[in-house]
């Protein structure tokens, strides 16, 4: 079903309210939620909140985060999170980032023990907007073996990027350094099919179709992404002093207990480098001239890197976001939660 921005908004933030956040808090967690569900991201909106409503009631966010922003030399930055909601963290983090990087050209300021922050657009977004490049890494729970084992070691540790061109158009790249996120293979066990054999492994660390044997995920690229989630770690955790690869806190092990998860923003300024107004320019000429790239046979078009979820977007806010009834029904109903989540095995069937 079909739902306005509006509408989902006030649901998610109802529920997030019901279970303990602040309204203030509750509304900046939809905020990123919402976004992810307007851009097709589903696997990041919505679908969340019922996770989200059992670890607060029960303890595993901090409500009442004591917030503190260390500004550790004049282009860094710690922003203590005191595991509050990673998506408040996260923002608030952000805005930090860009003010010092208006002042001193760049800005790179790490987001120390927070919960998990949704999809990593939002925040990137946030720089872009202020006609700033955004990039943002961070932490997640482990599922991924490292390149040639059999046991997981890293989590799904995404990356994202973001800068604005002209007319406020903002290009948007966001990813997952695993080659699938976990929710596609649960998609594929609720609908029984079989998944593709280069997703993820089983017991033995063998490449498997059969989405109930999953025991592991696999790096995009094999060495490539593994390189990639490896710095990802270090840089979001090892850098922070956090918890770093398997010691980092799994997303259902304890829902009563902080996760102390790190995030990296890194923001710069584009006027200590060059033109703004010029880089603005090449920015949307680089989306024009791939748009322009003669495509493939089978494909209508080549679309810049997150195209497809601007295009998602619009339609969004044209004609109302996607939901799964389900999930529609659960944010309507009075139920905070069903006790779903609590130390289950990330990959219990
Ligand atoms: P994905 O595989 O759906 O997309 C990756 C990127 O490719 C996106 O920027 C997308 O716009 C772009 N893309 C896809 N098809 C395209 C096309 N035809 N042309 C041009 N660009 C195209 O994303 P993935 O890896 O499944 O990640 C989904 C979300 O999960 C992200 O928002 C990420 O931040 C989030 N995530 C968050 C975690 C956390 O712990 N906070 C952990 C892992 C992922």
């Amino acid at each position: 079903m079909k739902v306005t921005r509006q509408k989902l908004h006030q649901l998610i933030q109802n529920k997030l309210n019901k279970a303990g956040l602040s309204e203030q808090h509750a509304s900046m967690v939809a905020d990123v939620l919402v976004h992810a569900d307007a851009r097709g991201i589903h696997s990041h909106g919505a679908v969340r909140v019922e996770y989200y409503a059992e670890r607060i009631s029960k303890g595993g966010t901090n409500t009442s985060p004591n917030f503190h922003f260390e500004q550790t030399g004049p282009c860094s930055g710690v922003f203590h999170g005191d595991n509050a909601a990673g998506h408040v963290a996260a923002k608030l983090a952000m805005d930090e980032a860009i003010t010092l990087a208006q002042t001193n050209g760049i800005a790179i300021v790490g987001v120390k023990k927070i919960g998990h922050s949704g999809a990593l657009s939002y925040f990137v977004q946030q720089a872009a907007k202020q006609g700033m490049v955004g990039i943002s890494l961070c932490q997640s729970d482990p599922m991924a073996v490292p390149f040639g084992g059999t046991g997981v070691y890293y989590g799904t540790n995404p990356i994202a990027f973001a800068a604005q061109g002209e007319d406020d158009k903002v290009m948007t790249f966001d990813m997952a350094t695993t080659v699938q996120a976990w929710g596609k293979i649960l998609d594929a066990r609720s609908r029984n099919d079989v998944i593709p054999d280069n997703w993820a492994v089983n017991e033995q660390g063998e490449p498997t179709t059969d989405p109930f044997e999953v025991k592991a995920l696999v790096p995009l690229s094999g060495p490539k992404g593994y390189g990639l989630m490896m710095m990802v770690d270090v840089l979001s955790g090892i850098l922070l002093g956090l918890p770093f690869g398997s010691r980092v806190s799994s997303m259902y092990n304890d829902l009563t207990e902080g996760r102390n998860l790190g995030q990296l923003h890194i923001v710069i300024n584009p006027s200590y480098f060059t033109d703004p107004q010029t880089f603005k320019q090449n920015i949307s000429q680089t989306m024009k001239d791939l748009n322009a790239v003669k495509p493939a046979p089978g494909v209508k078009q080549v679309l810049y890197p997150g195209q497809n979820c601007d295009i998602n977007e619009d339609e969004s806010n044209l004609n109302g976001i996607e939901i799964v009834d389900e999930i529609y029904q659960y944010l309507l109903s009075d139920t905070l939660y069903n006790h779903s989540y609590d130390h289950k095995d990330p990959f219990a069937h």
